[in-house]
């Protein structure tokens, strides 16, 4: 997308000092608001990621949620918001990789995390949470790391905020054009294939070589030659 290209994402943006979780806020004014509303918060109370697992968002990074209403929920939205988080990261020099299905790694440990939350055939909640210029909690520092720790000094949110509203348009007007185009981007930017892997769904744990993400968004695993597609739902993938 040229920068002239008409953006839908980040016309409304509502901005908030603090809230329990910005996936939730925006729940609960989707019904009400356009398409692309975004809301932000300097820190939430009660981040989460998927099966409402702890988030840490105190003030410095970026919690935010964006409110889309695809004709039709799509698993694959998921990418959207990774591929824009790891673009932005390349705005400022970092080189990231996707952890598939839903995080952003960078230097061998997370930055960011994706988590879409919706209601079928009404909207889906696109939430991104990027380490910026928060602390990271010392339980969480083996695995995770900021944009400010990598590159030595606090950034402008505000441009951070920027470049990933212009690339969440960019790349939610190619999912709704060509998914497949974003699925081969996808595919160049994550870092676990031809890796051994082990996927794990509440009790069951599968180890096998991620061999391709395939264009409907799953994983396709090789165990002990065997193909299996995992598809992305709950489960936690974990380079053993
Ligand atoms: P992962 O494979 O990355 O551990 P997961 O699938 O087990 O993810 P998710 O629900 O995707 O779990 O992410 C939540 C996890 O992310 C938390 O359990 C915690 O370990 C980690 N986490 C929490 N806050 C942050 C943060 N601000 N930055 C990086 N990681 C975080
Ligand atoms: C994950 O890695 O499981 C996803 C983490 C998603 C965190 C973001 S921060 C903004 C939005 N609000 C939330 O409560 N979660 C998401």
């Amino acid at each position: 997308m040229d920068e002239g290209m008409e953006a839908t994402i980040g016309t409304k943006v509502i901005k908030l000092d603090e809230t329990d979780s910005t996936n939730e806020y925006a729940k609960g004014i989707a019904p009400e608001v356009p398409e692309g509303t975004v809301v932000i918060a300097k820190r939430q109370t009660a981040g989460k990621g998927r099966k409402g697992r702890f988030w840490a968002s105190p003030e410095g990074g970026l919690w935010m949620s964006v409110i889309l209403k695809p004709q039709k929920v799509d698993p694959r939205l998921v990418f959207v918001g990774a591929l824009a988080v790891a673009d932005t990261l390349s705005d400022f020099g970092l080189a990231p990789g996707i952890k598939w299905p839903n995080d952003v790694w960078v230097a061998g440990k997370k930055i960011a995390g994706i988590l879409t939350e919706g209601k079928a055939g009404e909207y889906t909640v696109l939430g991104i949470g990027l380490n910026v210029n928060n602390p990271i909690p010392p339980e969480l520092r083996r695995d995770a790391i900021s944009m400010m720790e990598l590159i030595g000094t606090p950034l402008p949110l505000d441009r951070v905020l920027e470049r990933l509203l212009f690339h969440l348009n960019a790349w939610y007007r190619i999912f709704k054009e060509c998914p497949d185009i974003m699925m081969a981007k996808v595919r160049e930017r994550t870092f676990i294939l031809g890796r051994t892997v082990r996927i794990v769904e509440d009790d069951n744990v599968l180890i096998g070589r991620a061999v391709d993400v395939l264009d409907d968004g799953s994983l396709l695993l090789d165990i002990d030659g065997q193909l299996r597609r995992i598809l992305y739902g709950d489960v936690s993938l974990r380079i053993p």
